[in-house]
């Protein structure tokens, strides 16, 4: 039997870009009304337990989306098992899950981008150290990237 789809968003800290990707595709998935699992995750340990960045509920909440009860979290060898889809945001995290995918991965592991005409190939630039600017592309490119995984996923 095909597993049901599930998608895993993968950025560095998993408080910035990968929470506000989450957001986009729950909401776009109930839109439609596909069952999907969604989870978000980050390469790097420093924000496990964090809510996202403030500018991120920011902007989610921009978009009627309430993320403050989202927390950050590592991803782990079991996620590569577990979720159909894992997608970077960027190419250094690409190059992390692919460091730590363990021999057994099932996961279809790619660059969320790649999913979007126009902008196969592309990074969705960090957005942290940056200004409110940065957030407003970043919503911009993973609420796209959402539509089209949505469009994917039920086709
Ligand atoms: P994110 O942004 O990967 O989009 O969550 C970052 C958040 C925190 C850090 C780096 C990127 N950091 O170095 O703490």
């Amino acid at each position: 039997m095909l597993a049901a789809p599930s998608v895993l968003f993968v950025c560095l800290g998993n408080i910035c870009r990968s929470p506000l990707a989450e957001a986009a595709l729950r909401a776009r998935a109930a839109g439609a009304g596909l069952d999907l699992l969604v989870d978000s995750a980050g390469t790097g340990p420093w924000h496990v337990g964090e809510p996202p960045d403030p500018r991120s509920q920011a902007t989610a909440r921009a978009h009627g989306i309430d993320i403050s009860n989202y927390r950050g979290r590592q991803v782990k060898p079991e996620d590569f098992r577990r979720f159909t889809h894992i997608l970077a945001l960027d190419h250094d995290n690409l190059a992390g899950l692919r460091r730590i995918a363990p021999a057994d991965a099932t996961a279809e592991v790619g660059l969320l981008l790649d999913h979007v005409p126009g902008l196969a190939g592309q990074a969705v630039a960090d957005p942290y150290y940056g200004d409110d600017d940065g957030f407003a592309t970043t919503w911009a490119q993973v609420d796209a990237a959402a539509r089209a995984l949505v469009t994917r996923l039920t086709a």
